[in-house]
């Protein structure tokens, strides 16, 4: 494990369900991210991507293991030292839709991520903003709700959740699948930007592989709650060892890499011209 890593996980086990049906969903996980790194964790549907995630910020419980983030054992760690240390691991879950109080203005729920006891927007406004203007929003979000902003803008108020609180680590679990192919663009080039500026260790859980191979610079595949492979994400893509690794590669279409650096979708899109009939694609 690397010195330099500022989150290790080692045989990591986590049992999750009641009574008879309780079931191992991880078994002997090891992981390290190193400061200022991004790791992509992919494997198909059910292999533990979330759980893995979970069970870093708390949700659910190691039934074996360890999870030392920044120098300190997570498992085990009192519910005071964990309070203050979960706040620098931020989780940013799948859905913009459902994650986001429908009842609480923008501002209510970002001054609450600072300040759960009293959420005083008025104290915190200044940070707020700050947030909101770092993933392009405008200060008007504020006091609006959230049915007022398309899928896209909630993910962008869901990532600013998260940085409000200033954390050292985000964690985002395929944080862009409910969202429309230009608009997954822009919150990817959103957090690839972020990464550079704030110098965030992210975590990235995604079934998409070329996005995986854009952000990320190594990769950790899950099968089944195990890892199967890991390792910079170039050389795992170029060469994958494991063979579930290169069944999951080979059912990736040809040449669908995004470009994270490359202008707005959107920006080009309103930019056709209006007449002739011989479109580009
Ligand atoms: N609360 C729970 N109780 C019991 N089993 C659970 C619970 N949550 C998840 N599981 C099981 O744990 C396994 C891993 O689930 P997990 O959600 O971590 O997968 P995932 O890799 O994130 O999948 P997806 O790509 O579909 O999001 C699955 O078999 C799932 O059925
Ligand atoms: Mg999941």
């Amino acid at each position: 494990m690397s010195d330099s890593a500022v989150l290790t996980i080692s045989n990591l086990d986590v049992d999750l369900g009641h009574g008879l049906s309780t079931a191992r969903v991880l078994a002997g996980m090891n992981l390290a991210v190193r400061r200022g790194g991004a790791v992509g964790i992919v494997g198909e549907s059910g292999s533990g991507k979330s759980t893995l995630a979970k069970t870093i910020v708390g949700i659910h419980r190691a039934a074996g293991g360890s999870i030392v983030f920044d120098g300190t054992e997570l498992t085990g760690a009192s519910r005071r030292t964990l309070g203050s240390l979960r706040r620098r691991l931020q989780y940013i879950p799948q859905d913009p839709f459902s994650s986001l109080d429908p009842r609480r203005t923008i501002g209510q729920t970002l001054a609450e991520a600072i300040d759960p006891v009293h959420a005083r927007l008025r104290r915190h406004r200044a940070a707020v903003v700050e947030a909101l203007t770092s993933v392009g929003l405008g200060e008007d979000a504020v006091d609006r709700f959230p049915h007022e902003f398309s899928g896209g803008q909630r993910q962008r108020i869901a990532i600013a959740r998260a940085l409000v609180v200033k954390p050292d680590v985000i964690i985002a679990d395929e944080i862009t699948s409910a969202l429309d192919v230009s608009t997954q663009a822009e919150i990817l080039r959103l957090l690839a930007r972020l990464r550079a500026e704030l110098g965030l260790t992210m975590l990235f859980i995604s079934h998409n592989l070329a996005v995986v191979e854009e952000l990320c610079d190594e990769v950790v595949v899950l099968l089944h709650g195990k890892v199967v492979e890991a390792g910079p994400t170039g050389d795992v893509f170029a060469a994958p060892r494991d063979p579930y690794t290169r069944t999951l590669l080979e059912s990736v279409p040809g040449g669908a890499a995004f470009d994270v650096t490359a202008p707005l979708v959107t920006a080009t899109l309103k930019t056709v011209p209006a007449r002739g009939g011989r479109g580009r694609h």
